[in-house]
C-alpha cells in the first residue's frame, strides 16, 4: 500500500478536525478524511417514515469508531438506508494479488425496539477496473457479509449453500443478480457476531475457488454499516478496522 504525501497531509488535517464528534443528519452527507469516510446514505428513506443520524466518534490510524441512531416505519421489506464507513485505503488490489485482508469489527446495539428488522453488514465491491464507485456500472460483484440479520430479513436472491464454514464462522450463502452486478451474501448461520476478527481473504478465496469469481477482479471498495428496514435502534461500532496487504 502506498501513502502519498498529499494523503498523509489530508489524514493529519482530518485527525485535527476530529477532536469532537461529527454528526451527520442529511440524506447523502459524508464526513471525509483519514483512512475512513463515514456516509449516511439514506437511499431508501422515501419508502418509509422516520429519521436517522450518524456520528463519527473517533478515527485514528487504521481504527474508527462511529454510531448511528435510526427510527423507521412503513414498508417492512424495504431497506431505508445504509449508513456506513468506507475505507479510503483498502482497495484497488486484484484478488489474485491479495496476501491478506485483516479486519476487526466490535459492535453492539445500545438500544433496540422489539422486533427490529435490520442487518449489520460488510458491503464489498469487485470490478474489472482498479477503481470504481460502489453500485455503479463499474461493479461486477457485491459481496455482503451479514454479522447480524434480525427480524426475518433476507439477502438478495436465494440461498445456494447452508451452514458453510468460512474464516471460523458458519454462514448461509445467498446469491442473485442486482442491476448489472452479481450479489453473494454470507449470512451468519449462528446468530449475531459482535466481535469479528478475521481475514477477509478467506471469503475472497472461497468465491474464487467455489463460485467462479475471477482472480483478476479488483476490490474496488469495502464498506461496513447497517441496513435498517423497520424499528428503532442505536448501533455503536466500538472499533472497526480493515486493510489489504498485497503479495
Ligand atoms: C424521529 O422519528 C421518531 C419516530 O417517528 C420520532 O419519535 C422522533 O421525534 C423523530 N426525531 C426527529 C429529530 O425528527
Ligand atoms: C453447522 O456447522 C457446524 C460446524 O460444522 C456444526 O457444528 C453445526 O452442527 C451445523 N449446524 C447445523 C444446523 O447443521
Amino acid at each position: 500500500m502506498r501513502l502519498s504525501l498529499s494523503s498523509a497531509i489530508t489524514a493529519a488535517i482530518s485527525l485535527a478536525a476530529l477532536s469532537s464528534a461529527q454528526t451527520l443528519t442529511g440524506q447523502y452527507t459524508c464526513s471525509a478524511g483519514g483512512q475512513y469516510t463515514l456516509c449516511q446514505n439514506l437511499w431508501g428513506e422515501l419508502s418509509g417514515v422516520g429519521n436517522q443520524t450518524s456520528t463519527l466518534i473517533s478515527q485514528s490510524g487504521n481504527a474508527v469508531s462511529w454510531s448511528t441512531t435510526w427510527n423507521w416505519a412503513n414498508n417492512p421489506n424495504n431497506v431505508k438506508s445504509y449508513a456506513n464507513v468506507i475505507s479510503n485505503t483498502a482497495k484497488g488490489v486484484q484478488l489474485q494479488n491479495i496476501a491478506s485482508a485483516p479486519t476487526t469489527w466490535n459492535w453492539v446495539y445500545e438500544t433496540q425496539s422489539a422486533g427490529i428488522r435490520a442487518d449489520v453488514s460488510y458491503d464489498i465491491w469487485f470490478g474489472k477496473a482498479p477503481s470504481g464507485s460502489p453500485a455503479t456500472t463499474a461493479s461486477s460483484y457485491e459481496i455482503m457479509i451479514w454479522l447480524s440479520g434480525l427480524g426475518g430479513i433476507q439477502p438478495v436472491g436465494s440461498a445456494i449453500k447452508t451452514n458453510i464454514t468460512v474464516a471460523g464462522h458458519q454462514w448461509d450463502l445467498w446469491s442473485g443478480p442486482n442491476a448489472n452486478w452479481q450479489v453473494f451474501s454470507f449470512k451468519t448461520a449462528s446468530g449475531d457476531i459482535t466481535n469479528f476478527d478475521v481475514d477477509l481473504q478467506e471469503f475472497f478465496s472461497y468465491l474464487t475457488t467455489n463460485e467462479g469469481v475471477a482472480g483478476s477482479q479488483y476490490v474496488q471498495a469495502i464498506q461496513t454499516g447497517t441496513e435498517p428496514f423497520t424499528g428503532n435502534a442505536v448501533l455503536l461500532t466500538e472499533s472497526y478496522s480493515v486493510a489489504i496487504n498485497s503479495k
